[in-house]
């Protein structure tokens, strides 16, 4: 197998080794170290982060990189607050130099912030996915952004497993209706299916995707299905039994259950609508942990009432935090069911955040002594995308 089938498909319990690669890009050192300013965006711990120091990407544990930063004469400012102009992660953005962001609690730093930011030059997603970054304003600006890349892609993993599970298998109405103290077995098992025997499909057979279908082969399903522009290698699509499918409609026609594991882009935004809804199964599952804005909200709230889906289930969100009144809160099929949605977590685990906040450290630590940066880390290079995760080029 070549060394890129090993660094991204090669068994999951070896993910932290992609934070250790071997071959590396040959970037140029154009950074002058000294008194940076960095800004970071992270969410609000409040009692959970005194309570758990190792909650490293909260707002109070401050990935864990504050000494270190100001022992090296850096200026190292930590805020939740980044909505609106009066935001602190607004103001501060106009002599920043580096941007650290995570996707739990994005900092959306937009094409209109990024033309009043004239210093910034680095940004760091700690964690994957940096969609919430106008990464084509990034490219004209020569502004890189990088992330933890594969930080945290078996947290979705298991993840995304759990979620069919919990959507086939009736778990969460099962559950609520012992918590109201009553037992009716029958109107649960009247939704409730087993996983063994159905058809998945993963749209998106990266990182994640490819670790969902390792992790789903032992429910002996029907079949395993994926849609990719990027094929797996033949070794990789072999050892877990996928087969490609090159057109999406006819890929989400044959699924039972279809989850999303493609990253947000121009390609993806609003891809899962009404018009791609109706070539979905009747009475499908549907599990998106990638990104909210892939899925159409209201579209997904109607097809779940109309039973054209049987359940949705997932952990991000168009908008984060999600609205009180966001259709994906409240929605249910006919059976008062089919809800899986959860706040955006599941890719900072108390183990995936050791593994975010260790990698951003490592990113700096490059960019401050001119090294290069791991390849697989590179979302945008200077000037140009470096990966080939977002969309075709
Ligand atoms: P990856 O870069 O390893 O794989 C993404 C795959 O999606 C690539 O193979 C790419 O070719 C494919 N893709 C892109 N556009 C596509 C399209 N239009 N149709 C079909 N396939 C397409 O990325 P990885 O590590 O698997 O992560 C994927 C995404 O998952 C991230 O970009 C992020 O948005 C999301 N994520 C969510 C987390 C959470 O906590 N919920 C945590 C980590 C990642």
């Amino acid at each position: 197998a070549s060394a890129a089938f090993k660094r991204n498909f090669a068994s999951s319990a070896k993910a932290p080794r992609l934070l250790s690669g071997r071959t590396l890009a040959p970037t140029v050192n154009h950074n002058s170290s000294a008194g940076l300013k960095i800004l970071a965006v992270l969410y609000k711990g409040g009692e959970a982060a005194k309570q758990e120091p190792r909650l490293l990407g909260s707002v109070e544990n401050q990935l864990g990189i504050r000494e270190w930063l100001e022992s090296q004469g850096h200026e190292y400012i930590v805020t939740d607050d980044k909505e609106g102009p009066n935001s602190v992660f607004q103001k501060n953005l106009k002599d920043t130099d580096i941007l650290i962001t995570t996707p739990f609690h994005p900092g959306y730093l937009t094409r209109e912030l990024i033309e009043k930011s004239p210093n910034l030059k680095l940004c760091v997603t700690a964690g994957v996915g940096s969609d919430h970054i106008d990464l084509n304003a990034a490219v004209e600006r020569n502004i890189e952004v990088l992330e933890v890349t594969g930080s945290n892609v078996t947290s979705v993993a298991e993840h995304v497993v759990m979620s069919i599970l919990l959507l086939v298998r009736n778990f969460v109405p099962a559950h609520e209706m012992i918590e109201r103290g009553e037992w009716q077995v029958s109107e649960i098992a009247k939704n409730a299916y087993d996983l063994e025997g159905k058809v998945i499909g993963t749209l998106g057979a990266g990182r994640i995707g490819y670790r969902v279908l390792e992790r789903l082969q032992p429910f002996s399903p029907k079949e395993l299905l994926y849609y990719d522009y990027n094929a797996l290698p033949e070794a990789a699509a072999k050892q877990v039994n996928a087969r490609r499918v090159e057109d999406l409609k006819d890929f989400v026609s044959q699924c039972d259950i279809v989850t999303v594991n493609a990253p947000l882009h121009e390609g993806t935004r609003n891809l899962i609508n009404a018009d791609l809804l109706k070539h979905f199964k009747k009475g499908a599952w549907l599990v998106n942990t990638a990104r909210g804005a892939i899925c159409n909200a209201e579209d997904v709230a109607a097809a779940l009432k109309s039973g054209q889906l049987n359940g949705y289930a997932g952990d991000v969100w168009n908008v984060q935090p999600a609205p009180k009144d966001h259709p994906w809160r409240q929605m249910k099929n006919k059976y008062g069911g089919g809800n899986g949605m959860v706040p955006h977590y599941s890719g900072t685990t108390l183990d995936a955040q050791a593994r975010y906040a260790a990698g951003t450290k490592q990113i700096l630590e490059n960019y401050f002594k001119g090294k290069p940066q791991e390849p697989a880390n590179i979302i945008v290079g200077r000037g140009k995308y470096e990966t080939k995760s977002y969309g075709q080029r």
